[in-house]
């Protein structure tokens, strides 16, 4: 800030707090009435005569203490222009970037040596570590549980990761490259391609044929000519089984339980003809890889609790 900003916010700031001091004095007193026994303005709308009373005193209090309070405030912290505020431990200037930075730092260095321990271990001995897992769920519940809910079961476009269906593979590698790195699903529109009558044959072929669901009643679509649609465009990233391939995150299309979009014959007819794009976040740059380590330990242990239970 030039020096005349800062004077300009300091007179500013300083000027209105000395405004407001006066004001609530000057008003603190009922003005001189009439005569001493007559206690109003001298107003009247419709008979509705107007009282003079002071502020009760405990509201009057509260104003003195908040311009009390405002003035501390501008010592402290950085408010009147170039002032940077005397608050200990923060001499060139509090923020709260700084702040949380400083906070951080100490958790950092108190934590730190235990998430580093858990890194240097391989995944599935940390998977058999419960206070690693007990870690691990707790930042679950604070990084990721947005998207992929508390449980961890998912929602519309948020895999369930508690199930044994990976998009991106299942594998502890697998699993920690797809916190870490983030995973981009591209899943290209194909309603242009193969036209409207395709979106609905191969459709019906996915949700029959590779899904083993009925199509809804008084449905017309001709299965095999999908199957064809499936042979010379789907198969490419999906397999020719339906399996789907790891590497480009192209799901399973045999487990519809797994479906992120749906798995009514609409949905899947929306999924074709428009296409899918949904998007995990990296996380190596937020978390850092030690963090990710036990993140990935814990989702591995849900899905491992998944098959037992089932
Ligand atoms: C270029 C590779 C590619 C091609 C070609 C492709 N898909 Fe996909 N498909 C994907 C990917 C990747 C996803 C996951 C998208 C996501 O996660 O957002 C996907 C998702 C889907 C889904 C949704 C599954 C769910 O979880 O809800 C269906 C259904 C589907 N594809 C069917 C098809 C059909 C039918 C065709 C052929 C007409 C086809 N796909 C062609 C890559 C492809
Ligand atoms: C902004 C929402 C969002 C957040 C936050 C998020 N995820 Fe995801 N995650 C997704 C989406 C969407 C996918 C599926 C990507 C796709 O379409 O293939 C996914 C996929 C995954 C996968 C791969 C699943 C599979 O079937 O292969 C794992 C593992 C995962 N997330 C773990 C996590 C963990 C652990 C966190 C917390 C650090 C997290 N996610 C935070 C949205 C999110």
């Amino acid at each position: 800030m030039t020096t005349f900003w800062s004077w300009y916010v300091t007179a500013l700031t300083v000027g209105t707090l000395i405004a407001l001091f006066w004001l609530i004095f000057a008003t603190r007193k009922s003005e001189v009435h009439k005569s001493p026994t007559d206690k109003t303005m001298g107003h009247a709308f419709d008979g509705i005569e107007e009282y003079d009373n002071p502020l009760p005193k405990w509201w009057f209090m509260l104003f003195i203490g908040t311009l009390i309070f405002s003035v501390g405030y501008l010592v402290l912290y950085p408010g009147l222009g170039n002032w940077k505020g005397v608050l200990p431990g923060y001499e060139d200037g509090w923020t709260q970037d700084k702040q949380w930075e400083r906070e951080m730092d100490v958790a950092n260095e108190l934590y730190g040596p235990i998430f580093a321990k858990y890194a240097a271990m391989p995944l599935e001995e940390v998977v058999k570590d419960e206070r690693a897992l007990k870690m691990g769920g707790r930042m679950f519940a604070t990084y990721c549980s947005v998207c992929h809910g508390s449980d961890a079961k998912g929602s519309y476009g948020f895999p369930n990761l508690t199930d044994t269906s990976w998009r991106w593979g299942g594998s502890s590698a697998e699993i920690k490259a797809s916190i870490l790195n983030g995973r981009h699903g591209m899943m290209p529109p194909q309603g242009e391609i193969i036209g409207e009558d395709g979106v609905r044959n191969v459709a019906a072929y996915v949700l029959t044929e590779l899904a083993g669901r009925k199509l809804p009643e008084g449905t017309e679509a001709d299965v095999s000519k999908g199957k064809e649609v499936f042979g010379t465009v789907c198969f490419a990233c999906h397999g020719a089984d339906g399996k789907g391939m790891a590497a480009l995150g192209a799901p399973d299309l045999t487990s519809p339980a797994a479906f992120i979009y749906g798995s009514s014959f609409a949905q899947i007819q929306q999924t074709v003809r428009h296409g899918r794009m949904g998007q995990m976040p990296a996380q190596e740059q937020y978390l850092g890889n030690d963090k990710v380590h036990l993140l990935a330990a814990y989702v591995m242990s849900l899905s491992k609790q998944a098959t037992a239970e089932e």
